[in-house]
């Protein structure tokens, strides 16, 4: 394929515009991204898709719809992960971090029954780990092993690529310089000899959390257990509207009611959510008791 304009095959782009619309389009379906909006978005897409297609064979767009069409899951992965989006760092967002913080002091000084309690945490758009491992210290500078507490943190996304990173849990050495001081060599080793420029995420934070793929416009949300804390943020910047608001309601339900849901900075609930009550910046609390038929 012939460069162009940021790599983009401009020729191609106008004589396979009605491929290229298709893919737009299948890339809207499987994962909600909508990059047909602006002509910078549809550069981007194109731009992406030019990485990958040489690669896979491909002369034209229509060939890679057809491939995308024929349900081979290696494509699909392979489109997927060269279209997102996934830039992260460690604790992104901070106050969210520090409010995380509070709710947890909170609950962990709340009369509980059980001798064992549970903590769950879903990291929804996970990237490359950064975001859930941040969870994980949050975590774990309020509520100590010794306190006895079942934690488990479910992080996932779309780019099951991305995720191989998240699990592997190795990071450039300056990528750790936004993690708290008194965090970073309790929760990182660092690599020797030619590894040296890199640290690893530490097994007792590995092992609070559990990386799996899952895609947000799944039409249904079936995990076994109510939520206390979702985050899912800076992933829905590139959704529609009913997407959104798809998102968000079923979210909702996987919350159990008095916890929390953080978005994105940039990102506020679109429409009506009764069931959620804006609590900080970007940050909402299931105020909905369970409904008929949800498990508890
Ligand atoms: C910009 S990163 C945000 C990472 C992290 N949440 C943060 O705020 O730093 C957006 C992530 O959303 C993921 N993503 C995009 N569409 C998705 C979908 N439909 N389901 C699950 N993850 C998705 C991308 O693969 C990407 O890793």
């Amino acid at each position: 394929m012939a460069g162009g304009v940021f790599g983009v095959d401009v020729k191609m782009l106008e004589s396979d515009h009605a491929g290229f619309s298709k893919i737009a389009d299948y890339l809207r379906r499987e994962s909600g991204i909508n990059l047909t909006l602006s002509a910078k978005n549809q550069t981007l897409l194109a731009s992406r898709l030019s990485k990958i297609m040489p690669g896979l064979g491909m002369q034209t767009y229509a060939e890679l719809h057809l491939a995308l069409l024929s349900g081979r899951r290696d494509i699909r992965d392979i489109f997927i992960s060269a279209i997102t989006t996934n830039t992260t760092h460690f604790f992104r967002e901070r106050q969210h971090f520090d409010i995380l913080r509070k709710l947890l002091a909170e609950l962990q000084i709340k009369p509980e029954k059980k001798k064992t309690r549970e903590l769950r945490v879903w990291c929804a758009a996970c990237s490359s780990g950064e975001e859930a491992y941040s969870l994980a210290m949050t975590i774990r500078s309020v509520i100590q092993p010794a306190d006895n507490w079942t934690i488990k943190i479910l992080a996932t996304d779309i780019d099951t690529e991305i995720m191989k990173k998240a699990a592997r849990g190795v990071y450039p050495l300056e990528s750790i310089d936004s993690v708290p001081e008194n965090m970073r060599s309790a929760y990182f080793e660092r690599g020797r000899g030619d590894s040296s420029d890199f640290v690893r995420v530490r097994h007792s934070l590995r092992e609070l959390i559990t990386f799996a793929p899952f895609n947000l416009m799944s039409p249904s949300y079936p995990f076994q257990f109510k939520f206390d804390f979702i985050f899912c943020r800076n992933v829905m910047i590139y959704f529609d509207k009913p997407e959104i608001q798809q998102t968000i309601r079923k979210m909702e339900t996987c919350l159990r009611p008095g916890g929390h849901l953080f978005l994105g900075h940039s990102e506020t609930i679109v429409g009506a959510t009764p069931g959620l009550k804006s609590c900080a910046a970007a940050v909402y609390e299931r105020i909905s008791t369970l409904r008929k038929g949800e498990a508890a």
